[in-house]
Formats: C-alpha cells, sequence, structure tokens
C-alpha cells in the first residue's frame, strides 16, 4: 500500500481545490491527502505538523486534534510526531457506493489561539469488484418461427467499481445463432441483447444453453458469468410424415375377421398437440369402410369384413395422418388379398334327361358345368363317375361336360341308375363336391310275353261239368307297363277235325282254361292247341305254347259182349259133343270194354247154368270149359248165364247168356263157328269175325313174343334174381282179369314181369324189348306204367 504525499504537481491541484473550497472557509487553508481503498491499516498518510509549518511542541502545546463530522476512527493522530495514520481499511464502495469523487472531510483544531484547518482524504477506486448478475440462469422463450435480427433483451450485470472499473461490455459464448449486442441504457450503463443471426429450429436444438459474461473495464478486467437457457418454442411447422408412403401387403381371404393387416406409422416432428398424429381413412370407398377399420391412435389396419379374393383381389387404401395443427400427410396401403381353396366346386346342371329309352344309342343324359370360385389350382376341377357304369363324361368348353351312355340300356336289367359325378378341386387340401343323379330307364316293348313253359298238359277227367276250370297258363314279360300287359288267346288249330272254340275257352287276362263242355275220353282222348300270350306294346310282341289236353278215362262204360251176339233175333247155340273130355273148350265169350285201363279190365263169371258144375268160365278170358265128363244124364240143352264185370270203380257189368246144345259124336268144337259167320250173314257179324280172328293173330303174337321174353329173364333171373330189385306186377294186375284195352279180349293166361323200381331200370328193360315186339310195348305196356 502506497501512501504518499502530494506532490507539488499535485499541491497546485490541492491549491485550486483550496481555492474552489475557500469559497465557503474564508482565510483557511484546506489540507488535501489521497489514498487507495483498502490500503493497509497503519498506513502513514501526512505529517500534519510539517503541512501546518508548527513544530512539534506548538502542536502539543496548542492541544491539536482531529475531528469529522463522520466517523472519525479511520484517522490517527499522533501530537508526538504530528503524523496522521490510517486506522482503517476503507472500502470506497462502502463508503461512498457509486458517488464518485469519495472524499472524507476532516478538520483539525488548534487552540492558544483557536484555528480551524480544513483537510480532505480522497479515498480513490480500486478494481476490487467483479460484475455479478443478480440471477445466474436466465431462461428464455423463443419461438423457432423467430427470424435473424431479432433482439431479446438480457439482464444486465452489476458492478460496484466506478469508473473504468465499471462493467464495460458482455460477451457470449460462441454459437451459431446468436451475437450480443450492447446499447447504451443511459446514465453510463449499458444493455446487453442477444440479436438472432440464423433461424432456430425445435426439431433440431429444441433447447440450448449460452453463457453471458460480463466485462468490466479494470486492468485486468474483471467479469462475472450467466447462463442463457434458450427454449426453442415448437411452431407447426412439420406435417405428419409417414415412414413409409406405400405399404404393401397379403392377406390370406379366410384370414379372421379383426386381425392385424399392417400398421402403419406416421411421424410428427412437433411436440404436443402439432405432433399428435391421428390416422383415418382418406376418401375411402364403402368396400373399404366395410372391410376396414383403423385404430385413429396407433395406425393399425385391422380386418373387419371378411376378405374374398373371388370379390376383389386388391384394395388400395389412402390413409390420411393429421397432426393437431391440421398439417396432414397420407400413405397408401395395398392390400393383395391371396386366394385360398375355400371354395369347393359346383356343379350346375344344364338339363338332365330322364327317363332315357333303352336300346337307343348313345344318348345325353346330362348336360352340366363346374365351376369353382378359387383361382389358379385352386379353381381347377377334376371331373369323375364311378367305372362300373354304363355312362361316359365328356368334356366339352368353359369346363361343360356331357354325360352320355356308352352302350345301348337295358331297362330289364336295370331301372335306375344313380350316377354320382364327383368333382374335385386340385387346391390344397382339396375340395370336392358330389351330385348323384338319377337316370331312369324307360321301357322299349324289346321282350315278348314268355310262356312259363313251352308246352303245357293238362289232364281233365271225362265226363266234366261245362266250365270247369281246367288249367291255367302263364306267361311273363319282362318289359314294364303296357309293354308287359298281357293277353292270351286260343290260336286257331290247324286240324280241321278239332272244334277248339266248342271245347276250350280260355280268360284273355289271366289264362285260365276252361273246357266248355263235357268231354268224352271215348270220343277224344288228346287234344293238343296253341295258345298266345300278347303284350299291349307298340307294336305288340306276342309268343305261342303248346297245350296237349289229356282226357281221364272214367268208368262209365260197361262192359260190351261181341261175342256171342246177345241182341241177336234167334239166340246163339254152341254145340257140344257129349265125348268131349272134361275141360273142353266150348266157347269163348268175346266182350269189349269202351273205357280203359282198369275201366276196360274185364273179368268173367258164371252166374247161373242149367247144370252147375258142367261148365266152368275163366275168369280172365271168358273161355268157357267143361268140368267134367258128360253123361247121357245130361240134358241136352244148357243156358249159362255170365257176367262180364270190368275193374272200374265202382265197377259196370253186362250179362251174357249162353246156350250150349249137346250133340252126340261130334266132334268138331269149330264147326258153329262158319255157321255163326254164315247165319248172320250181316255186315257187322262180318265185321266182328274179322276183329275176332285179327286179335288172336295179334294175341298169338303177342303170346310168342311173351313166351321168348319169359325165357330170356328166367336165364337171366336164374343168375341174379337177388340183386336185380325188381319185382312181379302180381299185386298190381289182377290174374282173373282180362285187359281188352278198349278194342277187344285177349287171351292173357300168363303174366310178364315189368320192372318198376326206377326210370333207368325201366328203360333198360324197355331197351331190351324194343327190337322184339315194339308195337306191343308202346300200347300194352305203357299204359301199365302209366
Ligand atoms: C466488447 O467486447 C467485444 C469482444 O470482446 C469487442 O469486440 C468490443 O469492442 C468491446 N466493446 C467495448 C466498448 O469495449
Ligand atoms: C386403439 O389402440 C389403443 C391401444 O391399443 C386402444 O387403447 C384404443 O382403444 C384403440 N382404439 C380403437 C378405436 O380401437
Ligand atoms: C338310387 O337312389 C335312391 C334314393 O337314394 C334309392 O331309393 C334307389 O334304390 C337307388 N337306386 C339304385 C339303383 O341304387
Ligand atoms: C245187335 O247189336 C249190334 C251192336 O249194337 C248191332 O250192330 C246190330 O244191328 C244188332 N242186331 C239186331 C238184330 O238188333
Amino acid at each position: 500500500m502506497e501512501v504518499r504525499l502530494e506532490q507539488p504537481g499535485q499541491k497546485r491541484q490541492v491549491l485550486f481545490l483550496c481555492v474552489f473550497l475557500g469559497a465557503a472557509w474564508v482565510g483557511a487553508e484546506q489540507l488535501q491527502y489521497s489514498v487507495a481503498e483498502e490500503t493497509e491499516r497503519g498506513t502513514f498518510l501526512a505529517n500534519l505538523a510539517k503541512d501546518l509549518g508548527l513544530g512539534l511542541e506548538e502542536l502539543s502545546a496548542r492541544g491539536a486534534r482531529i475531528v469529522s463530522d463522520q466517523n472519525t476512527g479511520f484517522l490517527l493522530f499522533s501530537t508526538l510526531t504530528g503524523d496522521l495514520i490510517l486506522n482503517a481499511k476503507l472500502d470506497r464502495e462502502e463508503l461512498c457506493g457509486p458517488t464518485e469523487p469519495c472524499v472524507l472531510t476532516f478538520q483539525v483544531l488548534l487552540e492558544n489561539p483557536f484555528q480551524i484547518h480544513r483537510a480532505a482524504l480522497h479515498v480513490r477506486d480500486i478494481n476490487d469488484n467483479s460484475p455479478i448478475f443478480l440471477d445466474k440462469e436466465i431462461p428464455l422463450k423463443i419461438s423457432e418461427s423467430a427470424t435473424p435480427g431479432a433482439k431479446f433483451l438480457l439482464e444486465r450485470a452489476l458492478d460496484s467499481d466506478v469508473g473504468t472499473n465499471s462493467l464495460r461490455n458482455y460477451t457470449i459464448s460462441a454459437n451459431a445463432y446468436f451475437h450480443i449486442h450492447v446499447h447504451d441504457g443511459g446514465e453510463g450503463t449499458i444493455v446487453p441483447e442477444l440479436v438472432l443471426d440464423q433461424m432456430l429450429d425445435r426439431e433440431e436444438i429444441a433447447e440450448f444453453t449460452l453463457t453471458l459474461t460480463a466485462l468490466d473495464g479494470g486492468s485486468p478486467p474483471r467479469s462475472g458469468t450467466a447462463l442463457v437457457r434458450i427454449l426453442v418454442v415448437d411452431i407447426n411447422d412439420n406435417s405428419p410424415e409417414f415412414v413409409q408412403s406405400l405399404y404393401k401387403v397379403q392377406s390370406l381371404e379366410n384370414t379372421p375377421v379383426g386381425s392385424l393387416v399392417v400398421a402403419v406409422s406416421a411421424r410428427d416432428l412437433d411436440t404436443g398437440s402439432y405432433g399428435q398424429i391421428a390416422y383415418a381413412f382418406f376418401y375411402a370407398t364403402e368396400r373399404i369402410l366395410q372391410t376396414f377399420q383403423i385404430n385413429s391412435t396407433t395406425g393399425d389396419l385391422y380386418l373387419k369384413g371378411e376378405l374374398n379374393y373371388e370379390a376383389i383381389q386388391t384394395y388400395s387404401i389412402t390413409i390420411q395422418a393429421k397432426d393437431g395443427g391440421g398439417l396432414s400427410g397420407k400413405c397408401t396401403v395395398v392390400v393383395e388379398v391371396m386366394d385360398v381353396n375355400d371354395n369347393a366346386p359346383e356343379l350346375l346342371m344344364s338339363s338332365l334327361t330322364s327317363p332315357i329309352a333303352e336300346n337307343s344309342p348313345e344318348t345325353v343324359v346330362a348336360v352340366f358345368r363346374i365351376r369353382d370360385k378359387d383361382s389358379g389350382n385352386n379353381g381347377k376341377t377334376m371331373c369323375s363317375i364311378p367305372h362300373d357304369l354304363p355312362f361316359v363324361l365328356k368334356p366339352s368348353v368353359e369346363n361343360f361336360y356331357t354325360l352320355v351312355t356308352e352302350t345301348p340300356l337295358d331297362r330289364e336289367s336295370q331301372t335306375e341308375y344313380n350316377i354320382t359325378i364327383t368333382v374335385t378341386d386340385m387346391g390344397t387340401p382339396r375340395l370336392t363336391t358330389q351330385h348323384t343323379i338319377t337316370v331312369q330307364v324307360s321301357d322299349i316293348n324289346d321282350n315278348a310275353p314268355a310262356f312259363t313253359q313251352s308246352s303245357y298238359t293238362l289232364f281233365v277227367q271225362e265226363n266234366n261239368s261245362p266250365a270247369l276250370h281246367i288249367g291255367t297258363i302263364s306267361a311273363t314279360d319282362s318289359d314294364s307297363g303296357s309293354n308287359a300287359h298281357i293277353t292270351y288267346s286260343l290260336l286257331p288249330t290247324h286240324d280241321p277235325q278239332l272244334d277248339l272254340s266248342s271245347l276250350i275257352s280260355i280268360n284273355a287276362n289271366n289264362g285260365q282254361l276252361f273246357a266248355l263242355r263235357a268231354l268224352d275220353y271215348e270220343v277224344l282222348k288228346t287234344f293238343e292247341f296253341l295258345v298266345g300270350a300278347t303284350d299291349q306294346g307298340s307294336p305288340a310282341l306276342s309268343s305261342q305254347a303248346l297245350v296237349h289236353v289229356q282226357i281221364l278215362d272214367a268208368n262209365d262204360n260197361a262192359p260190351f259182349v261181341l261175342y256171342p251176339l246177345q241182341n241177336a233175333s234167334a239166340p246163339f247155340t254152341e254145340l257140344l259133343p257129349r265125348a268131349a273130355e272134361p275141360g273142353y273148350l266150348v266157347t269163348k265169350v268175346v266182350a269189349v270194354d269202351r273205357d280203359s285201363g282198369q275201366n276196360a279190365w274185364l273179368s268173367f263169371q258164371l252166374l247161373k247154368a242149367t247144370e252147375p258144375g258142367l261148365f266152368s268160365v275163366w275168369a280172365h278170358n271168358g273161355e268157357v270149359h267143361t268140368s267134367r265128363l258128360l253123361s247121357e244124364r245130361d240134358a241136352p240143352k244148357h243156358r249159362l248165364l255170365l257176367l262180364v264185370k270190368d275193374n272200374g270203380d265202382p265197377p259196370r257189368s253186362a250179362s251174357v247168356t249162353l246156350h250150349v246144345l249137346l250133340v252126340d259124336g261130334f266132334s268138331q268144337p269149330f264147326l258153329p263157328l262158319p255157321e255163326v259167320a254164315q247165319d248172320s250173314a250181316q255186315d257187322e257179324d262180318a265185321l266182328t269175325l274179322y276183329l275176332v280172328i285179327a286179335l288172336a293173330s295179334v294175341s298169338s303174337l303177342f303170346l310168342l313174343s311173351v313166351l321168348l321174353f319169359v325165357g330170356v329173364r328166367l336165364c337171366r333171373r336164374s343168375r341174379a334174381s337177388s340183386l336185380s330189385g325188381c319185382s312181379a306186377p302180381e299185386g298190381h294186375f289182377p290174374g282173373h282179369l282180362v285187359d281188352v284195352n278198349g278194342t277187344g279180349t285177349l287171351s292173357q293166361s300168363y303174366q310178364y314181369e315189368v320192372c318198376l323200381t326206377g326210370g333207368s331200370g325201366i328203360t333198360s328193360e324197355f331197351n331190351f324189348l324194343k327190337p322184339i315186339a315194339p308195337n306191343f310195348l308202346t300200347e300194352s305196356t305203357g299204359r301199365e306204367v302209366d
């Protein structure tokens, strides 16, 4: 710390001041001193004794002392040395504040004589204070819309120093946006101002801090700093921008409703409501609105309705994003719908012909079309029918198919076909549709009625009642409807003898045959005729069958005696020689029966005789033999009553009266025969005779054959009788009967064996017999077998 006395140059100044002050203080001289503030205590300021021109003894003697209006404690005066010492460290800012110059005045009092000397201490400023900002942080909001050149006043700093040590300049930390401009604030103050050099962009820098430095003019200068915090205030200067301008999405058409399709996203660099985005469709079509929905806050695009590739393949959706300030951006979402095999193929029947006529050549049964709404392989189809049907599928253009018959159909083998058409597409998974059509086959009259038998054999007992149902013929027709409606008829016979229409009638509807009148076996044993069956088709078809009617014999005829004639005017007389031996054949009664079979098996019986015991009748052949020798006593005339009875049920009989005349010496038993022929010269008698002769010859031939047969038979039988299994028909044919077979009497004094055990046996026997006596077999034996 420097304490200095006034120099001569400075003394002039002091003098000038004394002159100036002297206007108030007349005659008094002012002492001027100067000291820098903050000078250390105890610093020597001046020697008053010397400055007043007084000696030290005088000072103390005159009681020199210092007084001041203000606090005088800052000065110390020693009367011993006359030195004025600084008693305290002075702070100019405290003493005078901003007042300049800062002068402390005091007086030096002297007594004896009383004298006052005024004095002043000038406290000089030193740069001991830095500029100070009251607020260390200065917030500053600047809109980003501020244009370059805009000025923003800043708070100023304070500096307690004065003069050159006071605040002189402001600086701002280096930055691209602002510089500082200092302008006069009046009363020697300066005001700092921020000047915008280039536009702010909140989106680039939203907030930054600058350091404001205040400088004083000291040497060296002192400084103080404050932070300027600049907040860039947003304006809606950014439109929402989509991350992508085009979103391409592929969605399967079976995507469930409510699924997220795509999330669009837009950005808005602004803040607050200016940066808040709402998404919405931009002029969406009704279809889009029905199918999609967007979350306005998230931008998620959802499926609202079902997608259908078959209806719409592509959606182009424009989405708008709008911020709170009304700015908007757009993007496009292209939704490509992917086909899924979700449609089964369809079969559309165009025409179906049913029924179709049988036997017709290749016929179109059905025309149909296959449709599959899917595309690609999902829409490709295959069509098939079962292979075992007589139909083929013929593909045509535009997915049309025709179903045609492969071969002519036969209604009689199958009347209807159920054809299942199977359509499958090629998608994954494969979808199949089945369609069954029923095709009826209509009838054509292609089948003639068919009789159940190619020929019918009907048996009718003779003497039937008129209009007797004798049998039924029947035919079937495998066609249907009127083509199978059969009417029966009798076909005209070629036999002129047969008056068929009087014999037989037929029920046209059911084929029942009726005998119109009583039939007589003896007149007509058998007849045959053709019946026809005709259907009602167009043209009608018919067929015919042979009906063979056999009339069965009834025992309706009594035996008729041929010999001897019973209605002759003169009764017939047999001559019997008296010398005849017993067993002499007197005569043979010949009888016939018009019936046949059993009904014609005749037996003879002696009913009454003049001399019983003289004659015997052989039951089976009607031969009348003598039983004993004749004697002279025997009456010459005898009358015999014979009964001829058939084997019918009930039996019928006829009686024969024989006249026998015993003659002597007459030994020609057949003598009367020519007489008979001569006696009865009528044609009928002659005929009867011929008949008898014919019968006799036939009988002898028969006898011969049978003898031969029996001989052979016996030979075989002796070897294998036990093995043959055949039995003689003793029990069937009564030995005492004769089968006249409806034609005449046979001498049948023997039996022959017929094997009846079985068909093969019979055949073999017949085969054996055949070359020997074919006529006999067919007429006689054959009937017995029946
Ligand atoms: C204030 O400081 C700046 C930079 O330090 C300078 O360019 C300018 O001249 C100064 N102004 C005054 C009045 O000293
Ligand atoms: C949008 O999504 C948000 C978040 O998931 C949800 O809270 C809001 O309810 C949705 N809005 C609509 C309309 O669905
Ligand atoms: C065809 O189908 C119908 C109805 O299902 C059935 O009544 C008929 O018997 C079937 N016909 C054939 C030949 O299978
Ligand atoms: C006897 O009967 C036969 C057969 O019936 C007949 O042909 C003949 O004329 C009759 N004779 C006399 C005389 O009545």
